[in-house]
């Protein structure tokens, strides 16, 4: 398995240019699955999920076709299978993105259960609920998710008792197909939720309320081929500003989107960063300071995001002061806390907290990635530490972050990949 080696202590300086967001480009590609004609989908993340997620559709028959700039074209028509096995599923849990489309555009949808995973239990609950308060006729057996219905799905109330993005998501998708109204409430605000909105209104749905809490969609017969391009991954922008700011430096990140990261930005600032924005670009500037501790409290959008909250916690572990980073949306997302202990982090974990007291230098070490944030933030850590970081199991980072180690260099970071 491939290794990170990162010789820390350099302070990041210099541009980079953000990729398509992996978390909108899942559904928007499952989004595939509603129409028998091609939807076209463009600046697409280079990303292992995106082609585990391309490749679920290809086992199922549906015609994918890559252009040299890695558009990707999705034709649905030739489906011949409704089945999402295990094999896939168990590799991303995104796959699940795929039970709502299939189920109403072709009336049966089979979709392994995705198991237990690294940050906590996570539940599919809700997408099964809210399907059934449509009228399908959903049964869990042998492991997967079979689900049928009669003619259309109908247009429900769907209330989502936790807020959930794929759950929305995947409701989203059914109900554009469905026979009359479905509101959506307690759905999830998240950008992606309002891109994947965007791409299905561009393919002829009917949907309005998208980016607050109560959805409305207007089902109709059918949808029309488009074509759509995704938004700037926000999380891959906050990750490589919170490098900047744990390492000193300064960052200009571009073609990205200022104005959906403001919970983000204002804790960067509360370092002590000077952080400047504009239409698509964001700088951050350290020049040279230690960070302020900052303490974060996840929870859905529009406050603290959750995939932000580890790398957070590494830049808090050099920072000046003591800090709490609380996690609410999953129960066991403090993997990385371990990893950065043994590289000198002073860190003690109650419950669902991490107190944080910044110590004046991390020391590199050996240390393994759990999970994709989790990962991100130990590169963060390596960054910041003297001497060399060895980073294992980065195939957590390849899900999420594309070329993460050439944008570093690009920032002027001394990081290598080491194939296995
Ligand atoms: N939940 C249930 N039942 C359900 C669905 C969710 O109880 O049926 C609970 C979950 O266990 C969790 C909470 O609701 O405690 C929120 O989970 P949510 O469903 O919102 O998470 P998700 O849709 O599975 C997406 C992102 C995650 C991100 C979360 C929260 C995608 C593909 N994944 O997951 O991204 O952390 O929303 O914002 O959009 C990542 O990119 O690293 C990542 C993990």
């Amino acid at each position: 398995m491939d290794k990170l080696i990162i010789e820390g202590g350099v302070r990041l300086d210099g541009e980079i240019r953000i990729s398509g967001a992996k978390n909108s480009a899942l559904p928007i590609l499952a989004a595939g699955l509603l129409v028998d004609e091609p939807l076209i989908v463009g600046n697409l993340p280079h990303l292992h999920d995106i082609t585990t997620m391309i490749e679920l559709l290809g086992v199922m028959g549906v015609e994918v076709v890559i252009d040299e700039k890695l558009n990707v074209e999705i034709n649905s028509a030739t489906i011949k299978s409704y089945n999402a096995p295990y094999e896939l599923v168990k590799t991303m849990r995104a796959s699940i993105l795929v039970l709502g489309p299939m189920l109403s555009h072709f009336g049966e949808a089979n979709v392994s259960l995705p198991g237990g995973c690294a940050i906590g239990s996570r539940p599919v609950d809700l997408h099964i609920r809210g399907l059934e308060a449509m009228g399908a006729d959903v049964v869990v057996e042998d492991g997967y998710i079979k689900a049928k219905t009669n003619g259309r799905l109908k247009g429900a109330r769907v209330f989502f008792d936790t807020v959930s993005v794929t759950g929305t998501e995947n409701i989203l998708m059914a109900a554009t197909l469905a026979e009359g109204e479905t509101v959506l409430e307690n759905a999830a605000r998240e950008p992606e939720v309002v891109d994947l909105a965007e791409c299905l209104i561009a393919m002829g749905a009917k949907i309005s309320g998208h980016g607050t809490d109560t959805i409305t969609v207007q089902g109709v017969e059918k949808l029309h081929g488009a074509s759509y391009s995704v938004l700037p991954d926000r999380i891959e922008t906050g990750t490589y500003l919170v490098a900047a700011a744990a390492t000193g430096g300064r960052v200009r990140v571009k073609d990205t989107c200022p104005e959906v990261l403001e919970a983000v930005l204002v804790k960067l600032r509360e370092t002590g960063a000077e952080v400047t924005t504009g239409d698509d670009w964001i700088e951050l500037d350290m020049k040279g300071k230690r960070p302020k501790a900052v303490s974060v409290h996840t929870a859905p959008y529009p406050a603290f995001p959750t995939d932000m909250q580890a790398q957070f916690l590494a830049m808090n572990a050099v920072a000046e002061g003591t800090a709490t980073v609380t996690e609410t949306i999953f129960e066991n997302r403090f993997m990385h806390v371990h990893e950065m202990m043994r590289m000198g982090a002073n860190v003690s974990l109650e419950g669902n907290t991490a107190i944080v007291t910044g110590v004046e230098g991390l020391k590199g070490a050996p240390v393994m990635a759990t999970d994709l944030r989790a990962s991100a933030s130990l590169v963060i850590a390596g960054l910041v530490a003297e001497g060399d970081t060895t980073i294992e199991r980065i195939y957590h980072i390849d899900r999420g972050y594309e070329c993460i180690e050439e944008k570093l260099q690009l920032l002027g970071a001394k990081i290598r990949r080491v194939p296995a």
